[in-house]
């Protein structure tokens, strides 16, 4: 087998999908991947556009954003007609799916350069707009129980997730990401992209928009209910509606080596679940035992983890039943923060995640040989990988 190497990973800041406040509502999502494409080429002139082999692109609204962003993104940045494009839609796990498309397609041989992308405009794409539900799926689920926050409620339930551990998640989580994003340490995978306000004058948006600065156990303990009358799921211990973009530059190995391109973690493995939709908050649990299982690993080997905080229910589960973690603020997952502070813009996510990760263990976690990613998605989908540090 060969080896798939992260050479470089980049993203746009995530800006909130707010009619009046998001930074980015004025701006088209196709741009938004052109920002990312145009910083991974400047950034890598060794790696020539029309050298790469495919691209994927995660998005879990595909009907709504040009129909084909994957495609007509890559067209629209002025990119190499050669390089093929495909999009993958998963639902959140969309950007890890990619992500692993490439790393197979590297390790059997297909190819040596590829693009994993992420991008989800949630604010002119609504999350469920396009949502058609079979009839038939009622013999087997109730509808009713399909919704995200419903399903985040229903973990609590089923796992014994309290309110109030969630909120102190959800403190550590936006503490940690403003004095990452404070400290300079999101520098290396931030690209800053001009927004346009309504009166069509640009401006330079540098950091994610939703870190909460003023976060506090107080104010949070007043929110209502986002979901249920008698849930204990709110707006700050949900991941909000957010849009972004993402990139990451993958080679195989010798091909890194050969062009002179420096990286830090190969893939090592991925797994992909399929889990009970009215809980799909889950699925990482499912997702995470399987690919360590495989590995012949067990969470105790991991150093680093990433996990989508798709909601504080369901991310707190995830972790406890893995025996990672307890009780925020934790120990080694979501070292500069997660969704619920940086946001979750769906499809893109599942890259992010890798993202962060990479740089988490370049910078802060030097020693460190094994990396977890890991989300839920939509409708009972998850995935999990693992990347090692390459001496
Ligand atoms: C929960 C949800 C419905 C809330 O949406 P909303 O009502 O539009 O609320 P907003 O996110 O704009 O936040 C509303 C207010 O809550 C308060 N709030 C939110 N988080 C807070 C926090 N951590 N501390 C204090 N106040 C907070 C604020 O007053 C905020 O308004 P402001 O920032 O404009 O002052 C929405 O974010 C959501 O659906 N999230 C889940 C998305 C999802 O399902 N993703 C897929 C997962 S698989």
């Amino acid at each position: 087998m060969k080896e798939c190497v992260i050479v470089d990973g980049v993203r746009t800041p995530n800006g909130r999908a707010h009619k009046e406040k998001g930074w980015f509502r004025n701006k088209r999502p196709d741009e938004l991947l052109s920002a990312v494409y145009d910083a991974l080429f400047q950034r890598n002139p060794k790696v020539k556009p029309d050298q790469v082999e495919a691209v994927f692109v995660g998005t879990a609204n595909q009907s709504g954003m040009c129909n084909d962003i994957a495609r007509l993104g890559w067209l629209a940045s002025g990119l190499p007609v050669n390089v093929a494009t495909n999009g993958i839609n998963q639902q959140c796990p969309s950007g890890m799916a990619a992500t692993e498309h490439c790393a197979r397609a590297i390790m059997c041989g297909e190819g040596d350069i590829y693009i994993a992308a992420g991008v989800e405009d949630m604010m002119n794409v609504p999350m469920g707009a396009s949502i058609d539900f079979p009839p038939r799926i009622a013999k087997y689920f109730s509808p009713m129980e399909l919704p995200m926050g419903m399903t985040a409620e229903k973990v609590a339930v089923q796992y014994k997730v309290n309110r109030q551990d969630t909120e102190t998640m959800a403190y550590w989580s936006n503490k940690r990401a403003a004095e990452a994003r404070d400290q300079g340490k999101f520098k290396n995978e931030i690209v800053p992209v001009e927004g346009v306000k309504d009166d069509g004058s640009p401006f330079l948006v540098e950091h994610d928009q939703w870190i909460r600065d003023d976060v506090n156990m107080e104010k949070m303990a007043t929110l209502k209910p986002a979901f249920k009358p008698d849930g204990i799921v709110t707006a700050a211990t949900s991941s909000p509606l957010t849009t972004g973009a993402c990139a990451l530059l993958l080679l195989e190995r010798s091909k890194a080596d050969q062009l002179g391109c420096k990286y830090h973690l190969k893939y090592k493995a991925g797994a992909m679940v399929g889990c009970d939709p009215t809980m799909m908050g889950i699925g990482p649990l499912f997702a995470a035992r399987k690919v360590l299982e495989r590995t012949g690993l067990t969470a105790k080997d991991i150093d680093v983890v990433e996990l989508n905080e798709a909601f504080g229910t369901q991310a707190l589960a995830v972790l406890r039943e893995l025996g990672i973690e307890q009780n925020a603020p934790f120990k080694k997952t979501n070292l500069w923060g997660g969704a619920l502070a940086l946001g979750h813009p769906l499809g893109e996510s599942g890259a992010r995640v890798i993202i962060t990760l990479n740089n988490i263990m370049k910078t802060d976690k030097k020693d460190a040989k094994l990396g977890l990613a890991m989300l839920c998605g939509g409708f009972g989908n998850a995935n999990a990988s693992i990347w090692e540090a390459v001496k």
